[in-house]
């Protein structure tokens, strides 16, 4: 069997790590890099801390307007596709990358695989969401982390070919969570103790492209003496530099902006925060399994099950939610398993050699 993966934003690397390690024990699989995340910090860390194969293609596109990005990485995609004619296409996620992927594929009849299949937001605003509704329509084989995904594809019409397999991004935590303590001294370069700071992360275009939004965020953890550690995104960088161009942004000294940091340092940041504050999907996750609580900067996530126990709430950004929230975060008594075992890869791969031993 011969697959060819195309990853190329952060999380995708992560997902990647795990699946790719049991994957290669018995596939052929090529990775294609789409190079939508390029610096060392977004990309290069994550392959080298986390043992990735390097990439047999990288196309080096990234940047640009949504429509230019995902035209020019299928055209590019489309290219190996015909020269590699793989038995089947890989992508994760709900990424600009995700969907070129899997539109190169389907247009030259290659079936798709998709990874963490059947998450829904419902808001068609959001890039992500339209990504992942179009690639879910067009996959083939579609392995969902939760039943609630794979009852929202039941509810889009597709039942075929569809496996809950846990997710894989959990995979990755029990791998490198003990790794992560013997190689990270992130907490001692920070001069920072575990339970005595806030994790922010914050890159989502809905909010960070909003002046507002960034400025109200800033504002409310201005209020909080709280030492807030920040691994800034590139795109949440260049929105800050322009607010501070204007003068209009005031960024108080327990706030603690670092550049964006490697998936050891990364885990070891979440584990041992008081509180996490974020936008990212992955995080929200992390936050939940190292039983950290979570505010999470959106009207709505497509990880519902962390908000059911109360670990995780969402928070409208306004000041005074989001200064209410700092307050009320609290660890819950209750923590069910929503996203499986851990074991997502492997079931990942059992599922494929079955399918493909029907054939
Ligand atoms: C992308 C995904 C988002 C995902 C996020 C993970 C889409 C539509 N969005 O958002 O779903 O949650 O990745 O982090 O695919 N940039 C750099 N250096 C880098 C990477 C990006 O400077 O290494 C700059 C880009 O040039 C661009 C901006 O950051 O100007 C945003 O990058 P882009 O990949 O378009 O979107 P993300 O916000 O990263
Ligand atoms: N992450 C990281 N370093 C950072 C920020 C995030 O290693 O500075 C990891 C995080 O632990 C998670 C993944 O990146 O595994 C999430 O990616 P991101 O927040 O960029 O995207 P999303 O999950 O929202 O799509």
């Amino acid at each position: 069997m011969k697959i060819v993966t195309v990853i190329g934003a952060r999380p995708q690397f992560v997902k990647a790590a795990a699946v790719s390690r049991v994957l290669r024990e018995s596939v052929q699989e090529i990775y294609v890099h789409t190079g939508q995340h390029y610096d060392q910090n977004m990309s290069g860390i994550f392959f080298h801390e986390l043992g990735i194969p390097e990439p047999d293609y990288n196309l080096g596109i990234g940047g640009g307007l949504h429509g230019q990005m995902t035209g020019r990485q299928i055209e590019a995609i489309e290219e190996i596709l015909i020269r590699e004619s793989p038995d089947s296409v890989m992508v994760y996620g709900d990424t600009n990358s995700t969907l070129a992927g899997a539109l190169a594929a389907v247009k030259l009849h290659i079936p798709i695989i998709h990874v963490e299949a059947g998450l829904r937001s419902f808001n068609r605003k959001m890039p992500e969401e339209i990504n992942r509704v179009l690639v879910d329509h067009i996959s083939t084989v579609l392995f969902c982390p939760t039943d609630i995904a794979k009852n929202h594809l039941a509810r889009e019409g597709i039942t075929t070919g569809v496996f809950v397999v846990g997710d894989v991004m959990m995979d990755s935590l029990h791998y490198f969570s003990d790794i992560a303590k013997t190689r990270s001294n992130i907490l001692n370069l920070l001069n920072i103790e575990p339970q005595k700071y806030i994790l922010l992360t914050m890159h989502r275009a809905e909010n960070v492209d909003d002046d507002e939004t960034l400025f109200t965020v800033l504002k409310a953890l201005n209020t909080t003496r709280e030492r807030i550690i920040f691994p800034v995104h590139p795109r949440t960088k260049s929105k800050i530099k322009q607010l501070l161009k204007q003068d209009r942004l005031i960024i108080s000294s327990n706030i603690v902006m670092i550049d964006p940091v490697g998936y050891l340092d990364m885990i070891l940041l979440e584990s041992n925060a008081k509180l996490i504050m974020t936008d990212s999907g992955g995080v929200q996750k992390e936050a939940y399994w190292f039983r950290v609580p979570c505010i999470t900067l959106r009207d709505e996530t497509e990880w519902i099950e962390t908000l059911e126990s109360g670990w995780n709430q969402l928070v409208a950004i306004q000041e005074s939610a989001i200064c209410n929230a700092l307050e009320t975060a609290l660890p819950s008594e209750i923590h069910p398993d929503y996203y499986g075992k851990g074991d997502a890869a492997v079931q990942i791969i059992k599922h494929l050699k079955e399918m493909a031993r029907s054939n």
